[in-house]
């Protein structure tokens, strides 16, 4: 079969743009956060964990590819499920180590019919998506439509005296999650230099800024943001024909690339602080999550990595062993042997080996701001 469009997104890419390396002139508002002070999350008496998610690629847990009727498959989910799950990894997704660590089940994606549970949550996150256009399936936008959707579906059931998966209680107290931007900040790195790119953030971030508004209208009260990863030390953008290694920093990744993922986390960072400060009756906690992937990339030794820049299911062989127009679902591409010596799955998206490191340096809360324990929100 032929590789599913979502799995090349991002593979079509212009020659990368000559990039004017300007000074990064953005700051952080230097404001403490309000939420640091708030009594944090907390969920009812006897009840259970329930978690929303809102996402591209590195949060889906099998949404696109119901959506789309795409059939994925091996060595996809090979490591843990052990079959492909329509997730773009070898197994287990950042979220899902997170749903682990709350003792709930994976989440099940909205738009798969058959095997959901959804008395855990659901998760909305899509691969391929960014925050705009924002009304095209499926944005962040309409990832949030999609929620007020089963909000509404699962309180009516409820109203009929039958079993809705969540009631208003559990909609209240539950953890929203945003990981989205990546795509974003791709789609501009792959066609403006770098000062452009910068300029363009500030349309993502009012869409992020909406989705979390508009969740809070509707009596959301917990959110937990994550910001981009190092995407410079993807294969897929180091793969990229350059002039010269000139862009290259001393672990081999792209400094324009991550200098706008950078660039794009600070202000997320600076608009978690203004929302925080807005919703007083919210806890928001944004986490970092560029010096958690760059870390894995700079001490890949210490993490038993041996080829943090080559990818595991992919074609070409080294250094990066990424081919734009062989995907790791293309006929004739295979997989490495052993996924847990590679960071990179299939030159976007990370191994599970290296998913785990994710979500343990996200439950340490160490690079959380205000920096609260990712299960503080049920805790009774
Ligand atoms: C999950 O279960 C473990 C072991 O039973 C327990 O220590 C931990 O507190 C639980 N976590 C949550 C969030 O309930
Ligand atoms: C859905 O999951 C919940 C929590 O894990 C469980 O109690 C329930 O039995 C499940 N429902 C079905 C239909 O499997
Ligand atoms: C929920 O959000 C939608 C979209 O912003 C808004 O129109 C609606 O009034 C909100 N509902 C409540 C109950 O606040
Ligand atoms: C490397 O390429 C960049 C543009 O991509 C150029 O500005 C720079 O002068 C080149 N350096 C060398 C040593 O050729
Ligand atoms: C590598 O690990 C060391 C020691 O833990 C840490 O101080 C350093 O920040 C890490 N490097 C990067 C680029 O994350």
């Amino acid at each position: 079969m032929s590789a599913p469009a979502g799995a090349r997104r991002g593979a079509v890419l212009l020659p990368a743009v000559a990039a004017a390396l300007l000074a990064l002139e953005l700051v952080a508002l230097a404001r403490p956060s309000a939420a640091a002070g708030a009594s944090g999350f907390r969920c009812r008496p006897g009840s259970r964990p329930v978690l929303f998610n809102f996402g591209d690629s590195n949060s889906d847990t099998g949404g696109m590819a119901a959506a789309r009727g795409w059939h994925l498959e091996r060595p996809e989910g090979r490591a843990f499920f052990p079959r492909p799950t329509g997730r773009f990894c070898d197994g287990r997704l950042t979220i899902d180590f997170l749903c682990e660590s709350l003792n709930i089940s994976y989440l099940s994606p909205f738009l798969k019919a058959l095997g959901s549970n959804y008395s855990s949550g659901a998760n909305f996150a899509s691969a391929g998506a960014a925050t705009s256009p924002r009304d095209v399936p499926f944005a962040l936008h309409i990832q949030v439509q999609e929620f007020l959707y089963f909000r509404d579906r699962s309180l009516e059931l409820i109203d009929q005296g039958l079993s809705g998966p969540i009631d208003a209680q559990g909609f209240k107290n539950a953890l929203y999650m945003i990981d989205i931007g990546q795509n974003d900040v791709n789609a501009l790195l792959s066609n403006l230099p770098y000062d452009q790119v910068i300029a363009k953030f500030p349309p993502i971030l009012s869409e992020i800024e909406d989705a979390v508004q508009t969740l809070y209208s509707n009596g959301s009260r917990n959110f937990w943001i994550h910001g981009t990863g190092a995407l410079g030390c993807l294969p897929q953008k180091l793969s990229i024909p350059r002039k010269n290694d000139s862009d290259l920093d001393q672990y081999g990744c792209l400094k324009t690339y991550n200098r706008a993922a950078v660039a794009f986390n600070t202000a997320l960072a600076s608009l978690c602080d203004q929302l925080s400060a807005q919703m007083n009756d919210a806890t928001i906690v944004y986490t970092d999550l560029f010096p958690i992937k760059y870390d894995l990339i700079a001490n890949h030794t210490k993490y038993g990595f041996d080829k943090p820049l080559m990818t595991c299911c992919g074609y070409g062989g080294p250094p990066y062993n990424y081919n734009f127009n062989k995907g790791c679902q293309s006929k004739g591409v295979t997989a490495c042997n052993d996924g847990s010596k590679f960071v990179s799955w299939d030159g976007v998206h990370l191994t599970e080996a290296a998913n785990a490191i994710v979500a343990k340096a996200i439950l340490s809360s160490q690079y959380s701001k205000p920096s609260l324990k990712f299960d503080q929100f049920c805790r009774v």
